[in-house]
């Protein structure tokens, strides 16, 4: 065992990476941004860049880890490119950023669930006071923030592994008898549609780069956690079989969650989607607003039960996605400047929470924080936030990818990716990882970040 504290096993390392990607971003921000984009046309598009751009860069940034067992900014310079370890100081900062607004929504998800447990229905229809009522949300994230730190204090290697083990199958049960149960209400086939048959007329810039957003988000692609995570993998272990599985995963429980909440959606307005289409229903409150009242329309015992557990296993999922985030930070302090794990988090952590307060005041409490921030679509801080960062992880992906075609070469990450794995060289994997690598993802990931960045913050759209 190394003093950086390797995984137990390879399923160590694949559940604490899957527990990484599943988050908020499956259940949360997926059907929010499937919504906002356009419906089933948006998931097409999500489902091809998962495969097609987000894969490579997964196995590369596991590869790249493990083959320096460091940091994201000390795998660079271990490589021998200390020039490029940009990218890894990049992804700290994007880090810090998604995690100050990560962990705001996270409080919400563990506030539901306090109200679940005292049966508060009504919670849904007043999202808008909730999230206003600081003292309450404030009180909520710095308890998220504090089991965060507690378990980065821990080691990854620790208990996040325990934890995803039984939290991912209990997940993903829950939400298959949610979809089970949606697919009984009135209207449920009006937002199966929505959900699943493309409209191509619908696919506007905005549509693809939401998608590819997305797809980079929930895999927590592009800022170095799996470049972290890879770095505690032992040379034994397959990566390519292993982002295989973490792919396979997160896309799964997104596309499940959607399945699920689509038909809640059109029960709610009775059928006609045209408000969530016109973007009027929809956005981060999604559902905030539409899932406590599902859950009343199964009874007041029932319902308290399983809207506390659902609430509570979402905050599970969350918790083991910011333990990832805070891991980049704490992890880059503990190598690069010997700073006692400990105290690292207590810094880090304390300083993302202060961070963090513009956006837990920017839904609602604050009228400059939450309207103030005039970007195409949105105007709250956090948006904004979610935005920049989701912008910093395509640049991040693509750097990574170019990075490891070219400068580094493709040869070295051969090399790393057939450690584990016999018979890669003659396998077609390496031809497919070959192709993107070299060329789909650099070229295209280039190509979508310029077009998102002109669409999300200067309103340009090129087609
Ligand atoms: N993938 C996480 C989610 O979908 O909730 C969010 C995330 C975690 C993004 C870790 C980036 C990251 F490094």
């Amino acid at each position: 065992m190394s003093s950086r504290g390797l995984f137990s096993n390879r399923l160590g390392f694949i559940l604490a990476a899957a527990g990484s990607a599943v988050g908020l971003g499956n259940i949360w921000k997926f059907p929010f941004e499937v919504g906002l984009g356009g419906g089933a046309a948006f998931v097409v598009m999500y489902l091809i860049f998962a495969f097609l751009l987000c894969y490579p860069v997964m196995i590369t940034e596991v590869a790249i880890g493990r083959k320096t067992q460091k940091n994201p900014v000390g795998a660079f310079k271990a490589l021998g490119y200390n020039n490029w370890k940009f990218i890894g100081i990049l992804g700290l900062i994007a880090g810090v950023v998604i995690l100050s607004f990560y962990n705001v929504v996270a409080g919400w998800a563990f506030g539901y669930f306090v109200e679940m447990v005292q049966g508060n229905f009504a919670v849904g229809e007043n999202f808008g006071s909730f999230t206003s009522d600081i003292f309450k949300v404030g009180i909520y994230s710095i308890i998220f923030m504090f089991f965060t730190a507690f378990f980065v204090s821990k080691g990854v290697s620790g208990g996040i592994e325990k934890l995803a083990k039984v939290l991912m199958p209990t997940l993903i049960v829950m939400i298959l008898a949610l979809v089970a149960y949606s697919f009984t209400l009135p209207h449920a086939m009006e937002g199966v549609i929505y959900y699943l048959v493309p409209d191509i007329s619908k696919i506007e810039i905005s549509t693809i780069g939401g998608a590819l957003r997305q797809a980079f988000f929930s895999l927590s692609l592009g800022m170095g956690a799996l470049i972290t995570y890879g770095s505690y993998l032992s040379k034994k272990d397959n990566i390519i079989s292993s982002a295989t599985f973490i792919t396979l995963a997160d896309v799964g429980i997104a596309f499940i969650a959607g399945l699920m909440m689509f038909p809640f959606v059109a029960f709610n307005l009775g059928g006609d989607m045209s408000p969530v289409m016109a973007g009027e229903v929809g956005g981060p409150g999604l559902i905030f607003v539409t899932l406590p009242g599902v859950f009343q329309t199964l009874g007041s015992t029932l319902g308290m039960f399983i809207g506390s557990f659902f609430f509570l296993l979402l905050s599970f999922a969350a918790l083991t996605s910011t333990v990832s985030l805070l891991e980049v930070p704490v992890s880059y302090m503990v190598d690069e400047f010997h700073i006692p794990r400990l105290r690292a988090v207590a810094l880090v952590a304390s300083f993302i929470f202060l961070f963090g307060i513009p956006s837990l005041i920017g839904n609602g409490y604050s009228e400059f924080f939450t309207s103030g921030f005039n970007i195409p679509g949105s105007a709250d801080f956090m948006s904004f936030l979610g935005k920049l960062a989701d912008i910093m992880l395509l640049f991040g992906g693509c750097c990574i990818v170019s990075f490891a075609a070219y400068i580094w070469k493709k040869e070295n990450l051969h090399e790393e990716l057939a450690q584990g794995y016999d018979g890669y060289h003659a396998s077609f994997v390496k031809t497919f990882v070959n192709f993107t690598v070299s060329y789909v993802s650099p070229i295209l990931l280039a190509l979508l970040f310029v077009m998102v960045l002109l669409d999300n913050f200067f309103g340009i759209s090129v087609f």
